[in-house]
């Protein structure tokens, strides 16, 4: 009976430690996205100082497909996979690269947007065009990002990392440094805030964004890709799945 009793126990633990995230997070009523807000259109603050943008708008998708609320956390870029590994979020949704580097700590969804770096100066400048001619130059990037990396990897430059673009921006305006190393979407935006700056490199890098999530937590990837597929089909798609499939 005793014997029984502890197997019966022991079946249980068993079926709770089993039960992944996705009934956790449906237990809980919410979802927590981490981010870091100074990367529009993707995530940024608007007028009213709310965190909005793509990235966001598929964050909410995925905690509408749940059912569940969704929470938003605005942390430094480079916090986002330690605060993963440690539970503080449940997935980072931040046009973040998926790289071999980052794989070795975190699971990434199916690429949802293809992206790359590009130089920003100030008008009236001589034009930097390539990676190479940023040597001896100070150039502004944002801390863990690839652009980060990939200036890192040039010899003879002057690195100042940022926590947030919105002061390596301010850096590049205020003329301290030369150039900001940042992706395409993010850069345009930011040229178009700043009228006084330019793009004048070519996209200097081939880079794809996944959504990072613990890689214990393979229900939740899984749940995370079926809402991507199921955002990027087209009402045709869908109408061809109706009357075709079987
Ligand atoms: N794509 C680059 C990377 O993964 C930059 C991402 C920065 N994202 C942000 N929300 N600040 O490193």
């Amino acid at each position: 009976m005793k014997r029984w009793i502890l197997l019966a126990v022991i079946a249980l633990l068993g079926i709770s430690l089993m039960a992944g995230i996705l009934d956790e997070i449906k237990a809980r009523g919410y979802i927590i996205m981490g981010t870091e807000a100074t990367f529009p259109p993707f995530e940024f603050r608007n007028e009213k100082n709310e965190v909005v943008g793509f990235d966001i708008d598929i964050g909410r998708k995925i905690a509408e497909a749940l059912g569940v609320e969704l929470k938003i956390i605005d942390m430094p870029f480079d916090s986002l996979i330690p605060s993963l590994v440690t539970k503080k979020i449940d997935m980072a949704i931040a046009a973040m690269t998926i790289t071999e580097e980052r794989k070795k700590s975190v699971s990434f969804s199916d690429s949802y947007f293809r992206a790359g770096q590009v130089i920003v100066v100030r008008k009236g400048y001589p034009p930097i065009k390539t990676l190479e001619e940023l040597k001896g130059k100070k150039v502004a990037v944002q801390q863990g990002t690839t652009g980060d990396l990939i200036v890192s990897e040039i010899e003879g430059v002057q690195i100042s990392r940022f926590t947030r673009f919105t002061d390596a921006f301010l850096e590049l305006m205020n003329k301290r440094v030369d150039a900001v190393v940042l992706d395409f979407a993010p850069a345009r935006a930011y040229v178009a805030m700043y009228p006084q700056l330019i793009i004048t490199s070519d996209v200097l890098s081939e880079e794809e964004y996944g959504i990072a999530v613990r890689k214990e937590d393979t229900d939740l990837l899984e749940f995370i890709n079926d809402v991507l597929r199921t955002m990027k089909k087209s009402p045709y798609d869908l109408l061809v799945e109706k009357w075709f499939s079987q």
